[in-house]
């Protein structure tokens, strides 16, 4: 496995798989691996020959107050997990490498990026947008792979894609679930013990909205108040929003008849956790 930590070391590795005929797949992370970026890695080797790995803490995607110096980061361990996941490349510049002067450009999404979690984070999907984009103009890769649990961030980017023609497939992988249903996120290992237990309630919350649409409900109002009563039960847990919205544009149904997103963000202390389930009312 080789690590590259400059952009021109980047570009010279590509130029060496195309010499040697490998198609690419990126598998861009902040690091600080678990069980559901690796997941990520083991899809990433059925789509490409070689498997590239980006760790990269991205300054431009954290707004002022959020977790930017607190983010965990581990590469020796992160780079140990890779070698025993048989990846390729390892990505890892530093900020400087990526954002020698202050960034002019902005990437917009017309208001796409405003809604769900970016209605709280200003910004942010801006910011994953200029590094996604970074990232694909340096690896050039065939393929991309990226997570089922920042649903939003999936959709924005196949969005980027389209629009800006980038020649990237890109491959969206489940949710990674712990054995009571939590979504595994770096973000997890902030969680106090009495928070620990009580963030599956996310999950429970989708699972109590799942089985309403299961039974009949069809009206995406009525949705979001389950989610929202399961939540606001947890004492520990604070709401930031629950939605049931359309998977094609990500905007409110008058009626659940198409796949919709359920997806949530909730509080535990200071530690915000996301989660969401993809529901197609005629396949339950
Ligand atoms: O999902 C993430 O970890 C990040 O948003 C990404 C896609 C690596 C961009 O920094």
């Amino acid at each position: 496995m080789d690590l590259v930590t400059t952009i021109a070391g980047a570009r010279a590795r590509r130029k060496a798989d195309r010499a040697a005929g490998r198609s690419v797949v990126l598998v861009p992370t902040m690091g600080f691996l678990h069980e559901g970026h690796l997941s990520l890695v083991r899809r990433a080797h059925e789509l490409a020959a070689s498997v590239w790995v980006s760790i990269f803490v991205n300054p431009a995607q954290f707004g002022p107050g959020e977790d930017l110096d607190r983010y965990p980061r581990d590469l020796e361990r992160d780079l140990r997990l890779l070698e025993e996941e048989r990846a390729d490349v390892v990505f890892a510049p530093s900020a400087e490498e990526m954002y020698p002067s202050p960034q002019k450009v902005t990437i917009g999404y017309s208001g796409l990026e405003d809604v769900l979690c970016g209605a709280s984070r200003p910004g942010h999907f801006a910011g994953v947008g200029l590094v996604v984009s970074k990232l694909f103009n340096i690896v050039e890769p065939d393929a991309a792979v990226f997570g089922q649990k920042d649903a939003q961030q999936a959709f924005l980017i196949r969005r980027l894609v389209e629009d800006l023609s980038f020649p990237v497939r890109i491959d969206v992988a489940p949710i990674v679930r712990e054995a009571d249903g939590l979504a595994m996120s770096s973000r997890n290992t902030y969680l106090s013990d009495d928070e620990r237990r009580a963030a599956p309630v996310l999950y429970r919350a989708l699972l109590a909205a799942r089985d309403a649409i299961r039974q009949g409900e069809r009206d995406p109002r009525a949705v979001e108040e389950i989610l929202r009563q399961v939540i606001t039960r947890e004492p520990l847990a604070n709401l930031e929003y629950a939605a049931c919205v359309g998977q094609e544009d990500l905007q409110p149904p008058t009626r659940i008849d198409r796949p919709v997103l359920l997806a949530l963000a909730v509080r535990l202390g200071t530690t915000r956790l996301i989660d969401n389930m993809t529901i197609n009312p005629e396949e339950i």
